[in-house]
């Protein structure tokens, strides 16, 4: 009766059943894979936020594919900021960029043609596409001091039905930023083999340490078909408003025809609501009060963790550049999952399995650097106890 893309393992995993267990016995979790920022302690100006919610422009319908132009130019002037000049009909607003990944995966891609994904990365592009009909490759993010970008596993995905390459900026869960060399190869890559380039730049404003060949946004890209995601989830740390955009950017001739293929799919669903649009000039003005507060979690946290962990740990802290994540290397004893299961049951910890979030072996843990600083610390400090005990 249902379609094959639906066609799930619904059996919940390992970790699951343990959390729904500690959960149901009604004992505590502390939860360090949240980043949710509404559940962090932030303080956000709920005031300004609801003011800005409550305009006149909510009273009327223009429908315009595109989304509302005010909410429109003030994206163009968030961009301006990042020193690239656009034109308002270069943007398009979307409720997600999840809804943006399905907009351009349709106007790019025929069912099973391949787009070429980071990994690791974001669980939630293998649903995305599944949903789209269009599969996904990936190409390596290799770390050594850092992480890079693996030319030559980009290379090996290329195959008469490649679409687009997918970048993420800074990626999750490395938190790493593509640099300049790197945007000259995939650049090169996508002119060479007629392909688009995606960049989610959602977690942009959160670079923890400057770094002079950092891509600033993807935004102003012009050789080849580039499509730049953001939107307010992240930005200014309101998830729960669903507004987001694309950036269509590139040689003028095929952005031209993207644009207008772009317009129709946008028009068939017209999914942005006034209020929504007509509140994102100031909702987006708003992350000056946010963005300093979860900078400064992500900081805290990092070197507590970094403490907690100490230079003899047999734990290694890989390398954040920016973004919400921390990753750890840890002994692969036992796998990933199993250690996760037992820090649910044994010391009542949640964080993620590396095969998450894809990663190519066990030895991988993922935490949020979102959550309380105190609950943090215990947390961490408990996850290392556990695995310090049993390696040494
Ligand atoms: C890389 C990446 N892109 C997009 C999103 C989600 O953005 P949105 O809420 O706009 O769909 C997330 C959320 O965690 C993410 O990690």
């Amino acid at each position: 009766m249902f379609a094959q893309r639906t066609n799930w393992p619904l059996t919940p995993n390992r970790l699951s059943v343990a959390v729904a267990e500690r959960r149901s016995q009604g004992r505590p979790l502390l939860d360090l894979t949240e980043s949710n920022p509404t559940r962090c302690g932030f303080a956000p100006e709920a005031q300004e936020i609801l003011k800005a919610l409550a305009s006149e422009e909510a009273l009327r319908y223009e429908p315009d594919p595109r989304g509302l132009l005010a909410a429109r130019q003030a994206v163009a002037g968030y961009y301006a900021e990042r020193g690239v000049a656009l034109s308002p009909d270069q943007i398009f607003l979307t409720t997600s960029t999840s809804e943006a990944y399905s907009y351009l995966f349709r106007l790019l891609a025929d069912a099973d043609d391949q787009v070429h994904t980071p990994r690791p990365s974001y669980p939630l592009f293998d649903y995305l596409a599944t949903l789209n009909d269009v599969r996904l490759s990936a190409y390596a993010l290799r770390y050594a001091q850092g992480w890079q970008l693996d030319a030559a596993s980009l290379a090996a995905c290329l195959t008469s039905r490649s679409r687009a390459v997918l970048v993420v900026h800074p990626n999750n869960p490395t938190g790493s930023f593509v640099r300049r060399p790197e945007l000259d190869v995939l650049v090169e890559y996508c002119r060479a083999h007629g392909l688009a380039l995606l960049a989610d730049e959602v977690f942009a404003d959160y670079a923890l340490a400057p770094d002079a060949q950092r891509v600033a946004t993807h935004a102003g890209v012009s050789e080849v078909l580039t499509f730049t995601l953001s939107g307010l989830s992240k930005i200014s740390a309101l998830p729960q408003m669903k507004l987001a955009w694309i950036v269509a950017s590139g040689p003028p001739e095929v952005l031209s025809s993207a644009v207008k293929r772009l317009e129709i799919i946008a028009d068939t669903y017209l999914s942005v609501s006034i209020p929504m649009a007509a509140a994102l000039p100031r909702l987006l003005e708003l992350r000056g009060s946010l963005q300093p507060q979860i900078l400064a979690r992500l900081r805290q946290n990092l070197s507590q963790l970094d403490a907690i962990l100490g230079p003899r740990s047999p734990i290694t802290r890989l390398l954040v550049e920016g973004g919400w994540y921390a990753v750890l290397q840890i002994p692969s004893i036992r796998s990933d999952e199993a250690w996760c299961v037992e820090l649910v049951q044994g010391e009542g910890v949640l964080v993620h399995p590396g095969h998450f979030y894809d990663f190519p072996t066990e030895g991988y843990l993922v935490l949020s650097l979102l959550p309380p600083s105190d609950i943090f610390a215990e947390g961490v400090t408990r996850l290392a106890r556990t695995i310090e005990t049993q390696v040494s």
